[in-house]
């Protein structure tokens, strides 16, 4: 008998990150305990459309693949899993790895799909992922928790179009440069300028506001100290040893991240025992704070004696060599295991869920 579940990794996506995800799942493939799990490849190309089958890597990298088939995720009880739009036929699957980064990938959408579909799936539910998405609601949640974030604004194209001057004015008199502009809803540092003075602000927020409709405008911390934490749990999260970031380049932008290669991980980080512990503390309750399951990273920004949360990504880079993997290795969880254990939370999630009351009897009433 086969007793393998079946897992689902859908990789590519319409992202600016459709190629780190494919890196990404590539990693998952490979190392997924195959005496437990069978891998169904399902990749989604830049224009949307989901294609599952052997074939999907080499499809995704230009080749005509054969062995795919086009297929939607069907959310109908009685033909649920993936359905293809050709044969009619359905894929079902036990539970979904979604390996996708940034907008409708990492945002809650691919997420609120699969709960519409009550499949299983590893990560973040909707509301942890779309509020992690969005820095501007990272921030005020983060805020409310007394979790320590970079001074700034948020400016929303609307505002921004009706009362440019009035916007101008008050980051004069509430900040000082150098400023960092950053579209609220993106990731891998796309649309985001380091700013020095007045004269760039408006050129800043105007590419930030092409790739958001909402932009967020901090203080710059002067020679930040990059850490990142590694979070992995549902109800008992637990953190990661902390990994340190040094940018190539004056901040970790586009060319720093995924261009030059030069940028430097160093895991873990040197950093005192007080501050690992710090930051480790505070990487959980930002988890709890958005309601977080599964996984996430926690980056940090350090200036002298404080630590800022900079932000949380549900989706990490995730090849054998990135960050999140790398932090559960060297605090003692192998790669492998690490896709085994993620797997395993996302299925007691769903579980957890389901036997949640779905109605009422209204003669017996709650019934509690
Ligand atoms: N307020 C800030 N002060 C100093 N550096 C910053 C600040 N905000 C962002 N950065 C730099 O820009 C990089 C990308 O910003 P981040 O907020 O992490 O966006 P993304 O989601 O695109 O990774 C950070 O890793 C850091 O190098
Ligand atoms: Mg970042």
């Amino acid at each position: 008998m086969n007793s393998q579940l079946k897992v689902a990794v859908i990789f590519g996506g319409v992202s600016t990150e459709h190629e780190v995800s494919i890196v990404s799942a590539t990693s998952v493939v490979r190392n997924i305990d195959r005496s437990r799990f069978e891998p169904i490849l399902v990749a989604i190309d830049k224009k949307g459309r989901w294609f599952l089958g052997p074939g999907a890597f080499r499809l995704l990298g230009g080749d005509e693949a054969g062995d795919v088939q086009r297929v939607v995720l069907s959310a109908d009880p009685e033909r649920r899993g993936f359905l293809h739009l050709d044969s009619g036929k359905v894929t079902e699957v036990d539970v979904v790895f979604p390996v996708l980064h940034g907008p409708r990938g990492e945002d809650g959408t691919i997420q609120g799909l699969l709960e519409l579909a009550q499949i299983p799936y590893v990560g973040c539910d909707p509301l942890a992922s779309a509020i992690a998405m969005d820095k501007d609601v990272t921030k005020r949640i983060l805020s409310q928790r007394n979790l320590p974030v970079v001074k700034g604004t948020c400016v929303s194209k609307w505002l921004w179009f009706i009362d440019r001057d009035e916007v101008l004015e008050e980051i004069s008199d509430t900040l000082s440069f150098p400023l960092f502009i950053k579209p609220a809803t993106m990731g891998s540092s796309i649309g985001i300028t380091k700013v020095h003075g007045s004269e760039d602000l408006v050129h800043s927020i105007e590419i930030a506001l092409s790739f958001s409709s909402k932009v967020v405008i901090e203080q710059a911390v002067e020679n930040p100290l990059e850490l990142e934490v590694a979070v992995l749990g549902n109800y008992e999260p637990q953190a990661s040893l902390p990994g340190q970031v040094i940018p190539c380049n004056e901040f970790y932008d586009f060319d720093a991240k995924y261009v030059d290669s030069s940028s430097e991980l160093i895991i873990p980080a040197l950093i005192s025992r007080r501050l690992s512990d710090d930051i480790q503390f505070m990487a959980v309750d930002a988890f709890v704070a958005i309601g977080g399951s599964g996984m996430a990273r926690v980056d940090f920004l350090v200036s002298g004696e404080t630590a800022y949360v900079n932000e949380i990504n549900t989706i990490p880079g995730f090849t054998s060599i990135s960050m999140y993997p790398k932090l559960w290795e060297a605090t003692g969880i192998t790669y492998p295991d690490l896709i085994t254990k993620l797997i395993e939370l996302g299925l007691s999630r769903h579980q957890d869920l389901q036997s949640l009351k779905q109605t009422i009897d209204l003669e017996k009433g709650l019934g509690v």
